[in-house]
């Protein structure tokens, strides 16, 4: 018989404090993301005998989602891809940075599998995108000491790359983020859509940096400036103006006001040879929501008022992950906050269904949770495990899911 000396029992105390401490170290979140015992492994497969997105919504709008160049050998996940889906975004290998990482250098080979890839699948390719503040390409707007380039230097660099790149994918891309996300953050509602701009934005100053102001020349003259090469280079490509946000109030104004004088402008350029044909032709929402903020009314005001500037809507990028900005989930959804965020999607495709004949598209920005940019707040409609989630079944019959789930 054993004999609990008190030395081996300070052992032993000593032994179950350690392991208390490793538990308790860890935290909720990462205990809540083990795997439990008993739980089965599941391996992630997408189920191919779920009805198909985009032939619901064949009717209404083309449906889209993201894809990466390195996804493009991946048998099951093409499979799927069209199965569920008639367009393609670019998640980044379109992007300036990428494309055009130094002046004089156009590295094609990434977009050009990825294009080859959605030609084979007879999937259509939206172009994104052309000119941004983030992901750019310094040489374009910056010079090698770090200060805005002349007004008149990025021009050219501008036209030189909107040239090269939208001619290299004419007649593959059905159309284009010319300007992507151009206005600030938490702006008051403008007079002048030019007040609430991006004002940090590299193309900003470098088209300030030179501006005669008695002309009524500013940095904003960049966004007018990369419509009209982009429609000069491929007349054929569909042009967007593409940003977040687009459910405040000011943002959607803004870019309301902005397409509606630009295509003013346009009307009476004389470079312009269809005058029945906008030049900012769509307003992209990008729809990147949060399950604590999204207000489905303020998602149908932005649409209506975009109707009213006399242009096309596109849902663009969305997603919704759970919670806010400020309180971001970190684990599996319960089955409560499931059904939470798929009562929102089902909202919003019930109301992008009512304005169908205004809306152009509807595009994902992500497959599945686990693959996502927001990865932590599961935004999307398939899980980490490739299953369908609520939010698939609220996509695929908002009403019907909405009267089950009141
Ligand atoms: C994101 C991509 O999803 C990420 O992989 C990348 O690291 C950053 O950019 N608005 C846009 C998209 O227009 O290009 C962004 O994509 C998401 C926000």
């Amino acid at each position: 018989m054993d004999i609990f000396y008190p030395k081996k029992r300070r052992i032993m105390q000593l032994l179950i404090l350690a392991v208390l401490t490793v538990f308790f170290a860890i935290t909720p979140a990462a205990q809540a993301d083990m795997v439990q015992v008993g739980e089965p492994i599941v391996t992630p497969g997408w189920d191919l005998s779920l009805p198909s997105i985009a032939e619901t919504y064949k009717d209404y709008f083309m449906i889209g989602n993201v894809m990466s160049t390195y996804q493009t050998t991946d048998g099951e996940l093409t499979a799927m891809y069209k199965h569920h889906y008639n367009l393609v975004t670019a998640e980044n290998d379109m992007k300036p940075q990428y494309l055009s990482p130094v002046k004089g250098l156009y590295y094609f080979i990434n977009a050009d599998t990825l294009i080859r890839w959605a030609e084979a699948n007879n999937i259509k390719v939206h172009g994104h995108t052309l000119v941004w503040h983030s992901q750019s390409a310094a040489w374009l707007t910056t010079g090698a000491d770090g200060n805005p380039l002349t007004r008149a230097e990025a021009r050219a660099n501008m036209e030189e790359y909107i040239t090269n790149v939208a001619g290299h994918f004419r007649g593959k891309v059905i159309s284009w983020d010319v300007v992507n996300e151009a206005f600030a953050d938490g702006s008051g509602l403008p007079a002048d859509w030019k007040d609430a701009l991006r004002k940090d934005s590299p193309w900003y100053l470098a088209y300030e940096n030179g501006a005669d102001q008695s002309k009524g020349e500013s940095g904003a003259d960049y966004i007018y400036d990369a419509f009209v090469f982009t429609r000069l280079t491929d007349p054929e490509a569909t042009l967007f103006y593409n940003d977040y946000n687009e459910t405040d109030s000011w943002k959607r104004e803004a870019m309301a006001m902005m397409a509606e004088e630009l295509n003013a402008k346009w009307k009476t350029d004389k470079r312009n040879t269809q005058p029945d044909r906008l030049l900012i032709e769509v307003l992209g929402m990008q729809a990147h929501y949060w399950t604590a903020s999204l207000n489905v009314y303020a998602v149908e005001a932005a649409i209506t008022r975009f109707i009213k500037a006399g242009v096309k809507v596109a849902v663009t990028e969305l997603d919704i992950p759970y919670g806010s900005w400020t309180n971001q989930h970190s684990t599996p959804l319960t089955e409560e906050e499931e059904l939470l965020q798929a009562r929102l999607y089902a909202q919003l495709f019930k109301v992008y269904k009512q304005y169908a004949p205004h809306i152009e598209r509807v595009s994902f920005w992500g497959k599945a949770d686990s693959q996502s940019w927001r990865a932590k707040g599961s935004p999307l409609l398939f899980d980490r495990t490739f299953a369908a989630k609520q939010a698939y079944y609220a996509v695929i019959d908002p009403e019907g899911f909405l009267r089950a789930n009141p």
